[in-house]
């Protein structure tokens, strides 16, 4: 299964400007709607057990984690804020037909 798309949400799920929590194979991930164009990145942040689907979305393009507010880039999972240092796993997602696929 390298290398294949595979559907994980409904576009529908995801709102503009909004996150979606999903999990796939197990792994908490994290889909952003950025004015239509969608983004994942693992859900858990990697300063402690928070997800950031619960976090808020700032300046339109980063993720502040709902427990310390850390932040980290939605687009290439960077750790831009402290005290997150360690950066985020980001996924391969597109939107295609109302649908959110995943790059397995
Ligand atoms: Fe996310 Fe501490 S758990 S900033």
């Amino acid at each position: 299964m390298a290398n294949e798309w595979v559907e994980v949400a409904k576009l529908s799920e995801v709102p503009d400007g909004g996150t979606c929590p999903i999990r796939f194979n197990g792994e908490p991930i994290c889909l952003y709607n950025l004015e239509g164009k969608i983004y994942a990145t693992n859900d858990v942040c990697t300063h402690g057990q928070a997800s950031l689907a619960d976090g808020f979305i700032v300046d339109g393009d980063k993720i502040e984690c709902p427990l310390h507010q850390g932040m980290f880039n939605i687009a290439t999972g960077k750790a831009v804020s402290p005290p997150c240092k360690i950066d985020l796993v980001i996924y391969e997602v597109k939107a295609e037909g109302g649908a959110i696929l995943l790059k397995v």
